[in-house]
């Protein structure tokens, strides 16, 4: 089995105790801080990927959110997991079923592949540098769409950020949504649920698998000057289809009519 194969049951068997997490009676303990929230099951999932990973690949690096695991010293590295155990914790543990799994593998800095999975929705995206983005095997690409009043705009604003970027958009574009799951929003603009996703201090985990998705799904990945960047700049991003991107950079810049 290659390592693509071996991260699809991996991410498969995370989802299935992820759904038993999520569906049983459960006190939850919350540590970190008010608004940075992370439960013992974000503390669990993470320690049966690692485990497994390093099972198998016991030379390889990993970088993944919770504490106790490598930090991202080394980006060169040549064969480095990035892993978000669970992305939308606070949904998760709201009961909100909106939450992910997302695992990616990069090697010299270059993504190879990602996952990104739902496990309420079974949604399992995936994608293979060069080799096209996927939903359960079906598949993807992002929309045609350039019209911005066709547009649906998804938002990683945190509680912290000025909602003015939000007013912003008000009458410009068809909805705008806050879901919640950055690694999910990345996924849906590379499915054409929606057409472009606005978020800033991102972390790499959280767009790591996202992100070569989107590419391979045709999408782009820009700052708010509509100038491409990689996934290791995590200040201000626009995941777009790639046609709404100029209009929507306007906006955010205050020059759209
Ligand atoms: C968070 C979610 C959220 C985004 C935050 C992330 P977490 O990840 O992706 O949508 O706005 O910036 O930190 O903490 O639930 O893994
Ligand atoms: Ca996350
Ligand atoms: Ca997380």
């Amino acid at each position: 089995m290659n390592k693509f194969e071996f991260t699809k049951e991996l991410i498969k068997k995370a989802g299935e105790k992820l759904t038993d997490f999520y569906l049983r009676e459960r006190e939850i303990s919350e540590k970190k801080d008010e608004f940075d929230l992370v439960t013992q099951f974000d503390l669990e999932m993470q320690k049966f990927i690692v485990e497994s990973i390093l099972e198998q690949y016991p030379k390889d690096s990993i970088f993944a959110e919770e504490s106790g695991m490598d930090k991202l010293k080394d980006l060169e590295n040549k064969n480095l997991w990035i892993i978000d155990p669970i992305d939308g914790t606070i949904n998760f543990i709201h009961r909100i079923p909106f939450f992910a799994i997302s695992i990616a593998y990069y090697e010299n800095g270059e993504p190879k592949f990602g996952f990104v999975l739902n496990p309420i929705t079974r949604e399992l995206f995936s994608a293979q540098r060069g080799e096209g983005a996927y939903l359960n095997g079906r598949k993807i690409k992002v929309t045609e769409n350039a019209d911005l009043k066709k547009s649906i705009l998804l938002f990683g604003i945190s509680n912290f950020d000025k909602m003015d970027l939000l007013n912003k958009f008000n009458k410009k574009v068809r909805r705008m949504r806050l879901f919640g799951a950055a690694a999910l929003h990345t996924s849906y603009i590379a499915a054409g649920y929606c057409d472009a996703f606005i978020v800033r201090n991102i972390h790499l985990w959280d767009i790591a698998a996202g992100y070569l998705i989107l590419k391979e799904a045709g999408g782009i990945l820009t700052d708010w000057n509509n100038n491409e960047i990689s996934p290791f700049e995590t200040k201000q991003l626009l995941f777009s289809n790639g046609k709404v991107t100029s209009e929507v950079v306007k906006i955010i810049n205050g020059q759209g009519d």
